[in-house]
């Protein structure tokens, strides 16, 4: 299956480009790197890309900017950022993506386990998690033609790894993307698929 994987540079992203890779023809976006390069928080840069890739059978996502700061200190850029990049970058996929995606096909976006179980200084990032998750369930009511889904992620090992933080109780990267392929094979439509289920 023909599938844009936008992030595919990352850690999340590049376990997933190493599951698909193998059996699809991938195409990869990212701000600077990949075949194709896109800004999310740029509406003209997403619908360029499609542009340019044209039709799909599948898009994942695993891009999102979101920074964590404390409730008290969080500027307003800071909630601007995750409002125009992580939330409405990916809202922004679906919406200019969607006249890309051949029937049957599906999209995959990426939100976080924060919406749901949030720590001190989440906020921001906790409020776009959430907003995404209830933005495709809302709008998988109205789209027929394909399947759309959201990955919620724990913290990934490597991310702990890279933060000097003890990796207890992250979930690798490889088995992180176990879930974007249950979303991209499944038949589940609307849903938020928490990435502890699917390792
Ligand atoms: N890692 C975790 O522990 C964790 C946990 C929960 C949720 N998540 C969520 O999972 C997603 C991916 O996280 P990650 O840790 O894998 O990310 P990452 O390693 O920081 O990778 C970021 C990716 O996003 C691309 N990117 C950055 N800014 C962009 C922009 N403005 N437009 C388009 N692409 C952009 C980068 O592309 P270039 O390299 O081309 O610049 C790169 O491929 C994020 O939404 C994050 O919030 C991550």
């Amino acid at each position: 299956m023909k599938t844009l994987l936008i992030g595919a540079s990352g850690t999340i992203g590049k376990a997933v480009a190493g599951r698909l890779a193998e059996n699809h023809e991938l195409i990869v976006a990212g701000y600077s790197n990949g075949d194709v390069r896109v800004d999310l928080g740029n509406t003209e840069s997403i619908r360029s890309m499609f542009a340019e890739v044209g039709n799909v059978d599948a898009v994942i996502s695993t891009v999102g900017v979101a920074n964590f700061g404390p409730f008290d200190q969080l500027p307003d850029d800071e909630y601007q950022l995750a409002l125009s990049n992580k939330l409405m970058g990916q809202v922004n996929l679906v919406r200019l993506g969607r006249g890309y995606i051949n029937q049957g096909g599906s999209i995959t976006l990426t939100s976080g386990v924060l919406s749901r179980e949030p720590m001190q200084g989440s906020v921001a990032v906790s409020m776009v998690n959430g907003a995404l998750e209830s933005f495709v369930k809302a709008a998988a009511l109205e789209l027929d033609s394909f399947r759309l889904n959201v990955v919620s992620p724990i913290f990934v090992k490597e991310t702990m790894a890279m933060m000097g933080m003890d990796t207890d109780g992250g979930l690798s990267a490889s088995d992180t993307a176990k879930s974007y392929l249950a979303s991209f094979n499944g038949s589940m439509h609307g849903a938020t698929l928490d990435a502890r289920t699917y390792a």
